[in-house]
């Protein structure tokens, strides 16, 4: 239970009705870089809508009175200097990549609605007591590079822009080469890797149906699953689909089809919270009138227990080997990201508690099934994530959207927190 108690940040009718018009404008105006014929948004890691992105954030942290600045793998921060120069910072924030045709919300919530945060806390107490930062993480979603956690992996040592990883996009472009070709990587900006921190905190949308379905405001989350990422390489032999009979073919279509209806009744079988999902999907020679020699897809696995994720790799591997040896097909398996389930800091998730209490917010604590930066910020620093509501649970689409209100609550909790670790004495 958490003690009962009035908001330290009394938030008037009117300061929630300019959170929501604010971060309403804000939203649409961020989602114009990158804006597809969709009606979503595509901004991928050092493309030029991502460029652009960043430097109308950094120009908009700037007028907003936060000084802006990049680290040397492209994460952009706004600072606001606090009074105490030996404490360490507190950041809050969000990554600014999308999926491809993606919604406008995801990730970008959380840049923006930091910023507003921080300017109301700015104008109406003046500087903090330690300095908090918004961050506008360079990357998360792994939908440009076969890699996640670009951004926050190189904050808190999970990777090094002196050792980047040797990966490539679809058209042949090395990690490396699209950074330099964004301006970074060259050492113009401070290294990424941050020592102290004294807290991450990042405010997201839902991305599922819990709280629209409970009438909920606010989702204090309390632990984000585990993640696996897999690429298949099927192997077959293509031929004439006219000359070649059923019998015998060595068909990497009909293998791969197998292979990914197995992973959809496997994953059901469990019967728990498991899920496996197969997105992607590149067919050589791609051609209607030729068997496929070659099918390439992608695996994503996700559940809160790690010993639960071993077991349903371990099987779906066996799995898929046995189709492939019945079928006379080769299968390679590229396991290019494994992140462990985490749970994020308790003492954080009570305070955010007695917030909501204090306010008055209708919330829960719950499970996060996405991934976020924050389960990397949480091996380095105490973390913790705030959610708000999803209409019809609806993510990763041009569809996706909240409530204004809603928005505006999570920035109205966002700012207390904030006021509590950052301005107040004895927080750490
Ligand atoms: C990121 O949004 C993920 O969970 O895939
Ligand atoms: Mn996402
Ligand atoms: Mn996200």
């Amino acid at each position: 239970m958490s003690e009962k108690r009035l908001p330290a940040v009394p938030i008037s009718d009117s300061d929630r009705s300019r959170f929501a018009a604010d971060i309403a404008d804000a939203v649409e105006w961020l989602a114009g870089f990158g804006a597809d014929e969709s009606g979503g948004v595509t901004r991928l890691l050092y493309g030029k809508a991502w460029c652009a992105a960043q430097k109308a954030l950094a120009d908009r942290m700037a007028a907003g009175g936060l000084s802006p600045y990049y680290d040397d793998c492209g994460n952009l921060f706004g600072r606001l200097q606090g009074r105490d120069p030996d404490a360490a910072p507190l950041l809050t924030g969000s990554h600014v990549d999308t999926v491809v045709c993606g919604g406008k919300l995801d990730g970008a919530y959380g840049i923006l609605a930091g910023m507003i945060a921080l300017e109301f806390l700015r104008d109406k107490f003046g500087p903090p007591l330690r300095t908090i930062e918004v961050v506008s993480l360079c990357e998360e979603e792994g939908s440009r590079f076969p890699l996640t956690y670009w951004g926050s992996g190189n904050i808190c040592g999970k990777y090094d822009i002196a050792a980047v990883p040797p990966v490539c996009d679809k058209d042949g472009v090395s990690l490396k080469e699209a950074m330099e070709a964004a301006g970074f990587g060259k050492g113009a900006y401070r290294p990424p890797r941050r020592e102290k921190l004294a807290g991450f905190i990042e405010l997201h949308i839902e991305q599922g149906s819990v709280l629209e379905r409970e009438k909920l405001s606010l989702g204090i989350v309390e632990g984000i699953v585990g993640q696996r990422r897999f690429t298949v390489r099927v192997g077959g032999v293509a031929n004439h689909a006219g000359t070649t009979p059923m019998a015998g073919r060595q068909d990497a279509m009909a293998g791969a089809a197998e292979m990914i209806s197995w992973l959809e009744k496997g994953a059901l079988l469990g019967g728990g919270g498991l899920v496996a999902t197969t997105g992607k999907l590149e067919v050589l020679p791609n051609v209607a009138n030729v068997i496929a020699g070659e099918v390439t897809f992608t695996v994503d696995v996700r559940d809160k227990d790690e010993e639960e994720l071993d077991r349903f790799c371990g099987l779906f591997r066996r799995a898929f080997a046995e189709i492939a040896a019945r079928r006379k097909l080769t299968v390679g398996f590229d396991e290019w990201m494994n992140a462990a389930p985490i749970r994020m800091d308790a003492d954080m998730n009570r305070t955010m508690a007695s917030i909501c209490d204090a306010h008055a917010y209708a919330y829960r604590t719950m499970y996060s099934g996405a991934g976020h930066d924050a389960q990397v910020f949480q091996a380095v620093c105490p973390t913790t994530m705030l959610f708000v509501p999803s209409r019809a649970g609806v993510s990763h689409s041009p569809a996706e959207y909240s409530e204004p209100e809603h928005l505006a609550d999570g920035i109205a909790a966002l700012a207390e927190w904030l006021f509590l670790y950052g301005y107040k004495e004895g927080f750490r």
